[in-house]
C-alpha cells in the first residue's frame, strides 16, 4: 500500500501543526489547511520543507466552498477535524453573532468537511476521522458553555455517525484533550458583552479568572498529547492498541480525572432514580 493520506485542518498552529509534521516525518502525505498562508507562513514554510501540502480554508466557509476544496485534495485516508478555538464567557454573555461563529467553526466547519470526505473512504473501504473535542463537552465548567454546545454536538454527531459508516470500514475517534500548552488560551475570544452585574465573585468570574491566567501553565505537554493521537489512528506505540476499540481518545490527567469525576456523578444520579425512571412504561 502507498503511503497514507493525512488531511488536517487548523495546520498553522499547535496539535494541529505538530501532527503534520510528525506524519511526514513518517514518510505519510500531508495537507494540512490554515486560514491565511500569508499570516501562517513560518507554519506553511515548516510544513511544505517536510514535503507536506498546505492549502488555505476557513471553517466558516459555506459548505458548497468547503466540499469543492477537499474534493481537490482528492485521497484522504487520514481526516483530522482538529480546527477550533474557545469563546469564553457566561451564557447569558454570548452575542448571537459569537455563538453563530463558536458552532461554526466547532461543528459546521468539521461536519462539511467530513460530509466532503467520507464518500471517497467509503468508496476505498478505508479511513478514518478523527474529531477534535475536548474534556469541556462531558464536564462543561462556567464560562465554557457556548463552547462546550460546540463541541458537544460534534461529540453527539460523532457518536452517530461511527455507527453509521463501520459498515463502510470507516472508523470515527474523538480525541478529549485536557488543558494543553499550545496557543489555544491565547487565542481564545474574550467576549464582546461585558460581565452582567450580579456575577463577580461569582463560579463566573473565578473560572474566566483561572483561563485567562492559564495560558502557558497549562498541564498537557502537546508533542506527547499528539504522538498519543499518531497511535491510536495508525495502530503504532503506546495507544496503537487503542485503534478501533475506542471512540473516544482521553489524554491529559486532567480530562482523565474530570472524565472520571463526570461518569462517577452520572452513575450516582442514575442508581437514585432508578425507581423513578423505570415507572413510566406501558
Ligand atoms: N489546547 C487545549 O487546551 C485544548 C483543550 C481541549 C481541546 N482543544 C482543541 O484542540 C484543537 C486544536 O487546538 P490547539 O490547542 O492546537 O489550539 P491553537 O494552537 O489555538 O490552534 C487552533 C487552530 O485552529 C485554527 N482555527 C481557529 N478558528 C478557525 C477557523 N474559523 N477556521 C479555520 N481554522 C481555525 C487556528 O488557525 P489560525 O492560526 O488561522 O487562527 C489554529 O490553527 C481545537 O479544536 C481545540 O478546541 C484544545
Ligand atoms: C492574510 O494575512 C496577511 C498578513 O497578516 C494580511 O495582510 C491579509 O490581509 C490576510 N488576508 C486575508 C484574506 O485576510
Ligand atoms: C479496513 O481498513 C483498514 C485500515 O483502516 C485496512 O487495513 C483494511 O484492509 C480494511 N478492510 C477492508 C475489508 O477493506
Amino acid at each position: 500500500m502507498s503511503s497514507p493520506v493525512w488531511f488536517i485542518t487548523g495546520a498553522s498552529n499547535g496539535f494541529g501543526l505538530i501532527l503534520c509534521l510528525k506524519a511526514l516525518k513518517a514518510g505519510h502525505r500531508v495537507v494540512g489547511s490554515v486560514r491565511n498562508k500569508t499570516k501562517s507562513a513560518d507554519a506553511v514554510k515548516q510544513i511544505e520543507a517536510a514535503g507536506g501540502q498546505v492549502i488555505e480554508l476557513d471553517m466558516t466557509e459555506s459548505k458548497e466552498s468547503i466540499d469543492k476544496k477537499i474534493k481537490a485534495v482528492g485521497q484522504i485516508d487520514y481526516l483530522i477535524n482538529n480546527a477550533g478555538f474557545f469563546i469564553l464567557g457566561a451564557v447569558e454573555q454570548a452575542t448571537e453573532q459569537e455563538a453563530h461563529q463558536q458552532l461554526q467553526t466547532n461543528f459546521f466547519g468539521p461536519l462539511f468537511v467530513l460530509q466532503a470526505a467520507l464518500p471517497g473512504m467509503r468508496a476505498r473501504r478505508t479511513g478514518t476521522i478523527v474529531n477534535v473535542s475536548s474534556i469541556a463537552c462531558k464536564d462543561p465548567q462556567p464560562v465554557s458553555g457556548i463552547y462546550a454546545a460546540s463541541k458537544g454536538a460534534l461529540e453527539a454527531m460523532s457518536e452517530s455517525l461511527a455507527a453509521e459508516v463501520a459498515p463502510f470500514n470507516v472508523s470515527v475517534l474523538i480525541v478529549e484533550p485536557g488543558a494543553f500548552r499550545t496557543n489555544f488560551l491565547a487565542a481564545f475570544s474574550p467576549p464582546r458583552a461585558p460581565l452582567p452585574a450580579g456575577y463577580e465573585d461569582t463560579a463566573v468570574d473565578k473560572m474566566r479568572a483561572h483561563y485567562s491566567g492559564n495560558h502557558g501553565k497549562q498541564i498537557g505537554d502537546p508533542v506527547k498529547g499528539v504522538d498519543r493521537i499518531y497511535e491510536a489512528v495508525t495502530g503504532e506505540g503506546m495507544a496503537g492498541k487503542l485503534k478501533g476499540k475506542v471512540l473516544r481518545l482521553v489524554i491529559g490527567t486532567d480530562s482523565w480525572n474530570r472524565m472520571r469525576r463526570n461518569n462517577d456523578r452520572f452513575l450516582g444520579d442514575l442508581a437514585m432514580q432508578e425507581d423513578v425512571a423505570l415507572s413510566t412504561d406501558f
